[in-house]
């Protein structure tokens, strides 16, 4: 490990105000799932695993499990092991008895001018029937197939996953927003001869062409060794093609018109084992190539009902919005999976949360009566920064709020709670990531009272623990911050990276494991790779991550991955990506590039570096600032100094520089970044002080 002006995590001494206490409102206390403190003692470190009964309890199963948590073959825990059931099935069909004439989807199209649209339960359990017999009687799809969906916010894309479901296929859903050579990377990756698309959708105001990345796709996929053989295609509006690009003949096919000869057709739902597969979501980590995160179908099930029954506060009669994107895991657990398997109604919105004007989202809570609204804290910063006195000209309610996917600061959570919440609602800021499925650290919303900027407590059942770079515990109120990790296995682990359970143990066990030859869950802490700090009153504050991750507006895009996409522009010789803090996104990658010899037109190329970044990777890589450089700080063995890059992005202290092959490089990207004159400092925040420890 190189050691060049290395911050040792121990060294770090973190200094910010203790915020106050804000009690939860008591009109939403009275009414909460989760208000009886006895639950706490059910949920305490002696009652697991068995603690987490009371969430499959939540579920309907065709077979009930023998054994709770199977630890037999760490780090790869089993949950209600002999359990059977399926998810489809939990998420439609159970509700109709009682409710199938209740709303469990609204969408909400981008344009206003085009109206909302609603499905019950039952015609939620129509369509999800037909779409399951088309991938089951027109694709030969079964029980254990892979199908990657790359699709925008319409209500196909939760009808497909819910139909995949059904059958016991595994969906892999590629956020719309991905280029369509990142979606053929992926579709390779987990071999789907099946891709579903859109043919377009609405983006601010914009109408996208979808169509043209499914063919990009398959080429990618074709180079990959991967032939697709059916495209999928939704059409955004019935009977209009909204694409511009040709269909292929006997390879692209319109579901409309496939779905015409399955009409009526009703499709068993397959009963599949606990540990059966539900989907792949693929993640960026700390190497190029993005990684499946693979989740089960019964722990994860049980995990997200739970979660969103008790954290999300879901309650039958409830309007429930969560602004996320279906592509993301939040959208997976906190808009598909957990709400519908509560028999909630859960409201879809295709656009941009600014489009046409910052008032959009609080308009759509009035209409629809949402009271439940979760976002990220990128999205309150931008409709702050657009529209800071728009919520209070709407007449709409929320009884709870969450926040999620990055840090917040305690002035922004501020404005949410007063302005966007009027005070009346009850805030959860949720940590978790693609890879727990559902929520681990976040306050009990009617219990413990929040706090801006911190995270919370551990979620019931779940025991984390901060650890120093060799392994120890730091112990809460030291005023220190380490790497979080978890002591304990939680039902909505994911079972394994796909195809590569060797990486799963190194990426997420391996640091912290203490026999690896031990079959007592204590001896394997999950390694989250964010770096956090234990406050006093065991509230955790993350800090972010400690790898290779930048997270841009919530979404993680891996350094490694950003910079394969420039290398692939042939004047480049080198490239280096680092996080640089933005006033609205949190982070945003900054490219440094050198050139090959000979190549002179530098503007030239930055130009073709951001294009190649958007074609490979999606609009949300772009960079905040692409820098031409001489050469790359390198240590004597070679290896590129991204955190001194990042230290130059942020203005912070570039620390000892002499034991470079090329000190002298430093001073000169310095001034190229900063400019001539002398630079004020930053202290920057604990996160890039961190950058590039783990490589
Ligand atoms: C990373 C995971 C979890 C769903 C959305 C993101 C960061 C997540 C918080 C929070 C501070 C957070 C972490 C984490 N993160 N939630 N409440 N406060 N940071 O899922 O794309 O897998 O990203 O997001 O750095 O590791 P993801």
């Amino acid at each position: 490990m190189a050691t060049v002006g290395r911050t040792e995590t121990t060294d770090i001494a973190v200094h910010w105000k203790e915020e106050e206490y804000i009690q939860p409102p008591t009109t939403f206390v009275r009414q909460a799932n989760l208000v009886d403190p006895a639950i706490v003692d059910r949920f305490r470190e002696e009652n697991f695993p068995d603690c987490f009964q009371e969430y499959a309890e939540m579920l309907a199963w065709d077979r009930t499990w023998d054994t709770v948590l199977d630890t037999s073959h760490p780090p790869f825990w089993k949950w209600f092991v002999g359990g059977r059931l399926n998810a489809s099935y939990n998420c439609v069909d159970r509700h109709l008895a009682r409710n199938k004439n209740k709303a469990a989807l609204i969408f909400v199209p981008e344009a206003e001018t085009e109206p909302t649209c609603t499905l019950t339960y039952q015609e939620l359990f129509v369509r999800v029937n037909e779409v399951a017999a088309v991938l089951r009687d027109f694709c030969g799809l079964k029980s254990g197939d892979r199908v990657t969906i790359h699709m925008p916010m319409i209500p196909e894309l939760p009808i497909t996953m819910l139909a995949c479901a059904r059958l016991g296929v595994v969906h892999s859903v590629v956020f719309g927003g991905f280029s369509g050579e990142a979606a053929g990377l992926r579709a390779a990756d987990s071999d789907s001869r099946v891709m579903i698309y859109a043919d377009a959708y609405y983006r601010n105001g914009k109408l996208i062409d979808h169509k043209a990345s499914a063919d990009i796709a398959v080429r990618t996929a074709a180079n990959e060794g991967l032939k697709v053989e059916k495209v999928l295609v939704w059409r955004r509006r019935d009977g209009q093609d909204l694409s511009n690009t040709p269909m292929v003949p006997g390879r692209d096919y319109y579901m409309e018109e496939l779905l015409k000869g399955f009409r009526r057709v009703r499709v068993d739902p397959v009963s599949v084992d606990a540990e059966h597969p539900l989907f792949l979501m693929y993640t960026s980590g700390s190497t190029g190539k993005p990684k499946g995160c693979q989740h089960g179908t019964g722990g994860y099930l049980a995990y997200v009902t739970g979660t969103s029954k008790y954290y999300q506060d879901i309650h039958p009669e409830d309007v429930y919005w969560c602004m996320a994107d279906i592509g993301w895991i939040t959208g997976h657990s906190y808009i598909v999976y957990g709400p519908l398997s509560l028999g909630a109604t859960t409201v879809l919105y295709e656009g941009v949360p600014t489009y046409p004007d910052a008032g959009r989202p609080w308009r759509i809570a009035e209409q629809l009566d949402v009271n439940i609204f979760h976002t990220s804290p990128t999205a309150i910063r931008m409709l702050r920064k657009a529209g800071p006195d728009e919520p209070a000209k709407y007449n709409y309610h929320f009884k709870h709020m969450t926040t999620v996917g990055e840090p917040i600061e305690p002035e922004t959570w501020r404005w949410y709670h007063e302005v966007v919440g009027k005070r009346e609602a009850a805030i959860v800021d949720t940590w978790w990531q693609t890879e727990t499925g559902g929520f681990l650290i976040t306050t009990k919303p009617a219990i413990d009272p929040m706090k801006a900027g911190s995270a919370g407590p551990a979620a019931l059942g779940i025991f984390p623990v901060i650890f120093d770079e060799d392994g120890r515990e730091i112990p809460a109120g030291a005023g220190r911050a380490g790497n979080l990790g978890i002591r304990n296995p939680w039902p909505s682990i994911m079972q394994t990276i796909w195809k590569d359970d060797e990486r799963f143990v190194r990426q997420y066990y391996a640091k912290f494991c203490r026999d690896p030859k031990s079959t007592d869950w204590r001896d394997w802490p999950y390694f989250a790779a964010d770096g956090a700090m234990l406050a006093a009153d065991n509230y955790y504050r993350i800090l972010g991550r400690v790898d290779d991750v930048i997270n841009v507006a919530g979404h993680r895009l891996g350094t490694k991955e950003i910079e394969s996409a420039c290398l692939t522009v042939p004047q480049v010789a080198e490239a280096a990506v680092v996080p640089v803090v933005d006033e609205i996104k949190g982070r945003m990658p900054a490219i440094y590039a050198s050139l090959k010899p000979g190549v002179t037109d530098g503007r030239q190329v930055s130009e073709q570096i951001v294009a190649a970044v958007e074609t490979m990777i999606g609009k949300i890589a772009r960079p905040k600032g692409v820098h031409i450089v001489p050469d790359l700080p390198k240590t004597r063995s070679g290896k590129i100094m991204r955190r001194i890059l990042a230290a130059i992005s942020n203005r912070m202290e570039t620390g000892d520089v002499t034991t470079l092959a090329n000190p002298e490089i430093v001073e000169q990207i310095r001034k190229q970044v900063q400019g001539e004159g002398p630079v004020e400092l930053q202290e920057g925040p604990e996160d890039l002080k961190r950058f590039g420890e783990q490589e």
